[in-house]
């Protein structure tokens, strides 16, 4: 599991301005006790469908989701604590079918069981523009082989991305995966958000779209 840590390295940040007293102790007494996944594992097995979130920032999804779909157990992972803070903020009763991984979503995924996900979302990662950090973006053939590993055979990975240079990354690098075939069933597809997005935008996706496209990718496994 150690060799994990040292396989997928993290290049973002993992704190940022300093907490409010109320914040601080949402992460350290709500977070630990309700919703911190403190070793790599699966933390669900109530047999619910489960949704897997890399990367939520301020987790506006997760918080909606959570509290609206008893039903279904989600899973988030985010690296930067504010972040993590934020979300817990949002969340007004404690529920049950939210759990959360703080760092590197690479890192939980190694220890998720074959098949049995049922949606993957990416919304809105980093860019690395440079040439020279490309390496560092989500999307990579092997993040795209565990992906497949984890997702059920007809699951669901969606992605977004205001950048267009990343939205051809995306697209290109699943699109080329053998598991993974892209759903799009119109011209225009990559505009449209899944029929079933809950949120107008996220606070990312607010400050994106001043004038800027978010461009959708929807691929089922294969
Ligand atoms: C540009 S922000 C978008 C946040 C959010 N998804 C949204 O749309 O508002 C990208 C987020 O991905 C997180 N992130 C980057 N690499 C990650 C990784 N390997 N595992 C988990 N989270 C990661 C970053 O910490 C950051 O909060």
């Amino acid at each position: 599991m150690a060799d994990n840590y040292l396989k997928h390295r993290f290049h973002g940040r993992r704190k940022g301005k300093a907490l409010t007293t109320h914040r601080k102790s949402l992460l350290e007494v709500d977070f630990v006790k309700n919703y911190k996944i403190k070793e790599p594992h699966m933390p669900f097995n109530n047999g619910n469908p489960i949704w897997f979130e890399i990367g939520f920032g301020n987790g506006e999804f997760l918080s909606h989701m959570s509290q609206n779909h008893a039903d279904i157990n989600f899973i988030g992972c985010e690296p930067f604590m504010n972040g993590v803070a934020a979300l817990l903020s949002t969340i007004e009763k404690p529920v049950d079918n939210l759990k959360i991984w703080s760092d590197n979503a690479r890192i939980l995924i190694d220890e998720i069981p074959d098949n049995s996900i049922e949606r993957v979302y990416l919304l809105n990662p980093d860019p690395w523009p440079k040439k020279r950090h490309e390496k560092r973006r989500f999307v990579q053939p092997d993040a795209l082989d565990d992906l497949a590993r984890i997702l059920k055979p007809g699951g669901d990975f969606i992605m977004s991305t205001d950048v267009a240079t990343l939205a051809e990354w995306m697209h290109w690098h699943t699109w080329a995966h053998e598991n993974f075939e892209w759903t799009a069933n119109s011209q225009d597809d990559w505009l449209n958000p899944p029929v079933d997005w809950p949120l107008d935008k996220t606070r990312y996706m607010k400050k994106a779209l001043g004038g800027e496209t978010i461009y959708w990718l929807k691929f089922k496994r294969k």
